[in-house]
């Protein structure tokens, strides 16, 4: 599959206008591709309990994931933030496991944009194989 950023940059863009973030203020939005070539979208939700709230990046695994979709190849995560943003631990874990080492490309409204891999953010990742 081709790897396109610029449209999940997009999907995901226009998704963070959704973010449910009324404690930090702080939107987040992503876009997910699978190999059928769909896009999944996800914003970040916020409890009132904080602890229970949920990022961007897995609201659109877990779309993905729902839909049927386990074969991810490519995400993208928006920030209106000088600094690109990184996912954060939590979310790095999951894009191990539910897209493996895929390119991750982060973006912010002004139009920078940078790509990484997940072996980069997560080295030595903990995976299925070490419950073997
Ligand atoms: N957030 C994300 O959505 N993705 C990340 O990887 C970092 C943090 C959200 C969670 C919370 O709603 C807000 O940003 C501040 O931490």
């Amino acid at each position: 599959m081709e790897m396109n950023p610029d449209e999940l940059i997009e999907a995901a863009k226009a998704v963070r206008e959704r973010a449910f973030a009324p404690h930090s203020n702080f939107k987040v939005g992503a876009a997910v591709r699978s190999k059928s070539g769909r896009v999944y979208t996800g914003c970040n939700v916020e409890s009132a309990s904080y602890g229970l709230t949920v990022c961007a990046e897995r609201v659109a695994i877990w779309k993905a994931v729902s839909e049927g979709e386990t074969d991810l190849t490519e995400i993208a995560i928006v920030t209106d933030t000088e600094m690109l943003t990184p996912p954060c631990g939590v979310c790095r874990q999951i894009i191990w496991e539910f897209c493996g080492d895929v390119p991750i490309t982060l973006a912010n409204c002004s139009g920078n944009k940078d790509t990484v891999t997940t072996r980069e953010l997560l080295p030595r990742a903990f995976d299925t194989k070490f419950l073997k």
